[in-house]
């Protein structure tokens, strides 16, 4: 199984944990750290709907949570045609990727497309360049 598949099987897999009473639409995500790490991460929904995170993010926070910080390649699953990552997690992928990193977008049977980092965010904000 390459890693892309692992990543998959893992954002696939997180899926299913995810907490979205509210949308009724589940996310899960996986990174590959540059340590060699899946991380995975999946959407949690609340109550006071801007207080829901993404499974981008998610998986973000638990990825510093294990001590690493760079990321070198991640997937997205949901039932859907393209769901690509909104533009607060653009800007949070970019925090810890270079813009050559992957994002594969899968809905439930695979991959469907790929973008890097620099396209999802173009002319995206850093604060030192
Ligand atoms: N969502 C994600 O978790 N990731 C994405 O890439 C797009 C949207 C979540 C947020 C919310 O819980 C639900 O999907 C519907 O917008």
């Amino acid at each position: 199984m390459s890693r892309v598949d692992e990543l998959f099987a893992a954002a696939k897999a997180a899926r299913e944990n995810a907490y979205a009473p509210y949308s009724s639409f589940k996310v899960g995500a996986a990174l590959l750290t540059e340590g060699g790490r899946i991380v995975p991460g999946c959407n949690v929904e609340n109550a006071a709907y801007p207080e829901g995170v993404c499974a981008e993010a998610g998986a973000i926070s638990a990825m510093v949570l294990a001590g690493e910080q760079r990321i070198a390649e991640v997937v997205v699953v949901a039932d859907a045609a393209l769901c690509t990552p909104c533009g607060g997690c653009r800007q949070k992928l970019k925090e810890f990727g270079i813009g050559s990193v992957k994002v594969h977008i899968a809905n439930l049977d695979g991959i469907r497309r790929t973008f890097t980092i620099d396209e999802l965010l173009p002319a995206g904000f850093a604060l030192h360049d």
